[in-house]
């Protein structure tokens, strides 16, 4: 597809599939497409993987750049968007639309009859989802207790037992010395340390 970039240039681009080669400039791609978003801090730094009947869309730029990504999980009904992010310089030229085109049509050829797309309270977000014809329904919380906001937050949130409150996410602080029990318990557990020089 081109685009009249309103100046004196014009960008042409590429819905296709994801390959291997693409994953660095798709990982940048879904950084900076993120990082004005409700999902600022959700980093991933491994393309995660799609399974087949699922598919991983990308609008390549000229130079092959991702510019655009659009990933469906297909896991019985119905298809899924686990990540739509069009790179903020890319913007406003049709690439959601375009990458949802494709998806769709994709999805339509599998045992889906519905496509889903779950996403946060991101006003831009919500427009698109709308403008491309998509009916809001069920909605749940996403609830971050953060001790850098208030160091008060995770002790309310896990104090007392919250059944309301399904945690998912937390981020905790230990000892040193319990380094070797943790590494067993957790996947990921970094030695936080001090440096410091004479001034
Ligand atoms: C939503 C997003 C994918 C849209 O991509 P895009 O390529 O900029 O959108 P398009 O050019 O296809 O826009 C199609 C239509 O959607 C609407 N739209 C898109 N962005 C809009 C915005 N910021 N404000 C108002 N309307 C908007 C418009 O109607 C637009 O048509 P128009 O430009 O002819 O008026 C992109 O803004 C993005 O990456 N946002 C972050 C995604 C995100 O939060 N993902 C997390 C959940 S997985």
């Amino acid at each position: 597809m081109t685009v009249d970039d309103g100046g004196f240039t014009m960008s042409s681009y590429t819905i296709r599939d994801y390959t291997p080669g693409d994953e660095k400039s798709w990982l940048r791609c879904r950084v900076l497409g993120f990082l004005d978003t409700a999902y600022y801090d959700s980093v991933e730094r491994v393309k995660p993987p799609i399974s087949i009947p699922g598919f991983e869309l990308v609008a390549a730029g000229e130079d092959g750049t991702v510019a655009g990504l659009l990933d469906v999980s297909v896991d019985g009904e119905p298809a899924t968007i686990e990540t739509v992010a069009v790179h903020p310089d890319h913007r406003r030229r049709g690439l959601g639309r375009a990458l949802l085109a494709e998806a769709t049509a994709r999805a339509a050829a599998t045992s889906a009859t519905t496509l889903d797309a779950w996403t946060r309270d991101d006003p831009d977000t919500l427009t698109w989802h709308r403008a491309m014809g998509f009916a809001e329904s069920d909605h749940y919380l996403h609830v971050y207790a953060n001790a850098y906001t208030d160091d008060a937050e995770p002790k309310r949130a896990i104090a007392e037992r919250r059944p309301d409150l399904r945690p998912v996410v937390l981020f905790l602080h230990a000892r040193l010395a319990e380094e070797e029990r943790l590494r067993k318990e957790f996947a990921r557990v970094h030695v936080c340390r001090r440096f410091a020089q004479p001034l």
